[in-house]
């Protein structure tokens, strides 16, 4: 017997089962979330949240935005990623990192409306979750998945009420898999995986101590440490994050995966954070400890049927880059909107293929990237002579040498220079955050060529109209009372948006026919002197890559789907063979 009904169940309520929900119930889809523990994240494990997981909140609205900001460490203080022997000890180097660079700065201004900040997973999972449930999300806390079986017309869901132990059957017509690494729904949905997982032992130390005098003079999200044992396991060094400055720390330290799990009492979580801070009498309130595992493993199809898997239970990789929970609330956006429209009935199921043919690339991508950033950590230890492990007392000898005035000296200097330079890929490498270019039926690129990266394509994000791409953005202002409005605001909201400019007017017009006739909903937008948006800048005119004639058709998850660089004799005609193409009818 089924006991609940709702179009779309959602195992887990971490960054990408929130994410989910929020936007099916910013749509207007019936959904369920359910997670088998009492509350939201317990330990603040993600934190740096980039841009484009910013736009996705900024889509749910300025307040849930604006939210964020509100509990986020700004990106001010996020920048100086310092590595030193410990936080009292010798500095090694530093690295302006998270869009801190006077350089990356003003490529992050240019790039997004948004701002990089910090927001703790302890901040970010209950916002999602809030804005979910008040918009018409069914939250189940307590409540274990525990199988599930697919047919032609749904899925039938099993999980335990924890509260009462008894077994409940939850039918649904579409199941997302956001339970996590140790994801049960991507191993019943039978997804194949690429990699390993284990590939490294890890722990989180959490803690309570004012650490002020140590980093306030040089704030940063994140402070390396390099003392005996920083290069076993872990994430390539010992690390003090800061979790809320200048008093809440998350240490993590790597152990030996084919060792014994390490038991992290009080008393040996003290001593970590003694060692790393360089105060043999540092006083900490320890908040939790546990240990966890560095993982390379991807899946390498994302859905089977009716069920679809996102966030970690697809993408197992250690925290590098700070891509988890960012790429888990960036696979909602992609799936979100298909399940809308399909479930609405304004898509053809096909539509839902382009997930995978989307994300799974991504997945790939960002696991691959992140674990690569650990062994990158590699040569700054060869540079002081550690890289067959670190004693301190040879790295006392090789600290010191580095102060000679002689050759040898100045080379060591040297290396150790462009080992911590060569850490952009992991602290600042805009690229990798902000240019997915999807490939898929869901995009009709009308055989026009993909441009080239001109510059590193992980360090640099580069925008283009190219169908696939994320719309470029580019401050318009309302022509009403002058209000600077970003291009990426016009879009969203679970809408396609048209984009023209004077002169293609007739793409405007031929829209309007098109979403009634198809039935979906669709805006549109002529942007010009005296329209309602005006280019004063000319940077919209500069990114658009097309005529003002011509016309961007934009995804609800902002991406471009199609582009037209002038106006074509058929507009409705054409826009009709598109859409029909991307929503496959
Ligand atoms: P997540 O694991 O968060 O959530 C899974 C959900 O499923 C939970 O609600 C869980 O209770 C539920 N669940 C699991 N099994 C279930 C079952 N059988 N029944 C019901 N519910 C079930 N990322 C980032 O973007 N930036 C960063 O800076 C960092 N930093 C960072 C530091 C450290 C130390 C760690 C360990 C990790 C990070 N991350 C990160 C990674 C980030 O934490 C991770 O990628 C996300 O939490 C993944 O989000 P998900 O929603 O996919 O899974």
């Amino acid at each position: 017997m089924t006991d609940i009904t709702t179009d779309v169940l959602i195992i887990g309520t971490g960054p990408a089962g929130s994410a989910t929900a929020a936007l099916l119930s910013s749509y207007g889809i019936a959904n369920m979330a359910v997670n088998r523990y009492r509350w939201l994240a317990n330990t603040p494990r993600a934190h740096i949240t980039n841009q484009r997981t910013m736009e996705v909140l900024r889509d749910l609205g300025r307040d849930v935005e604006d939210e964020a900001y509100m509990f986020a460490t700004h990106q001010e203080l996020m920048g100086e990623n310092i590595f030193c022997e410990s936080l009292a000890g010798e500095e090694i180097g530093r690295l302006k990192a998270w869009g801190n660079h006077p350089l990356s700065k003003a490529e992050h201004l240019m790039s997004s409306p948004t701002r990089m900040n910090d927001l703790p997973q302890t901040y970010m999972e209950p916002l999602l979750f809030k804005t979910a449930c008040s918009r018409g999300t069914q939250g189940r806390l307590s409540t274990e998945y525990l199988r599930h079986v697919q047919d032609e017309t749904g899925v039938t869901t099993t999980c335990r009420d924890r509260l009462t132990g008894q077994e409940i059957t939850i039918r649904s017509k579409y199941l997302v898999g956001a339970d996590g690494g140790k994801s049960l729904v991507a191993e019943h949905a039978g997804l194949p995986f690429e990699g390993r997982m284990g590939v490294g032992g890890s722990m989180n130390i959490l803690f309570r101590a004012d650490l002020s005098k140590y980093v306030a003079h040089r704030p940063s999200v994140l402070y390396w440490v390099m003392q005996p044992g920083a290069d076993v396991g872990g994430i390539g060094m010992g690390l003090v994050r800061m979790v809320r400055p200048w008093n809440e720390w998350l240490i993590v330290w790597g152990y030996d995966i084919n060792g014994p799990e390490p038991e992290v009492t009080e008393e040996f979580a003290t001593g970590v954070a003694r060692q790393l801070v360089g105060d043999p009498e540092l006083k900490i309130e320890l908040l939790s400890a546990n240990t966890w595992t560095v993982n390379n493993f991807y899946a390498t199809r994302t859905s089977n049927g009716r069920v679809f898997c996102m966030g970690d239970a697809i993408h197992r990789h250690p925290p590098s880059n700070g891509l988890g929970s960012n790429t888990s609330i960036q696979d909602a956006f992609n799936l979100a909107w298909k399940l809308a429209l399909v479930l609405k009935g304004q898509a053809g199921e096909r539509l839902l293929d382009s997930y995978d043919a989307e994300r799974a690339p991504v997945a790939r991508q960002i696991v691959t990237r992140a674990n690569q950033s650990i062994t990158e950590t590699g040569p700054i230890f060869a540079a002081l002579g550690m890289a067959e492990g670190v004693d301190p007392v040879q790295m006392q000898k090789n600290l010191q040498a580095r102060t000679d005035g002689t050759p040898a000296a100045e080379l060591q200097r040297e290396a150790i220079r462009k080992a911590i330079a060569f850490k952009k890929y992991e602290f600042d490498a805009h690229g990798v955050e902000m240019n997915q270019r999807y490939r898929s039926d869901a995009v009709v690129t009308d055989d026009q060529l993909e441009p080239d990266f001109q510059l590193d394509p992980q360090l640099h994000y580069q925008p283009t109209t190219w169908p696939g791409a994320r719309l470029p953005h580019a401050w318009l202002y309302r022509h009403d009372d002058g209000a600077e409005v970003s291009t990426l605001d016009l879009c969203g909201h679970g809408r396609f948006t048209l984009l023209t400019g004077l002169g293609g007017e007739a793409w405007a017009e031929a829209a309007g026919k098109v979403a009634r006739d198809l039935g979906i909903d669709l805006v549109a937008h002529v942007i010009g002197p005296r329209q309602t948006y005006v280019d004063h800048s000319g940077d919209w005119a500069r990114a658009s890559e097309i005529k003002d004639n011509g016309c961007l058709l934009v995804r609800p998850d902002h991406h471009v789907c199609w582009r037209a660089t002038g106006l074509v004799a058929q507009p409705e005609a054409e826009l009709a063979r598109v859409l029909r193409q991307v929503l496959a009818r």
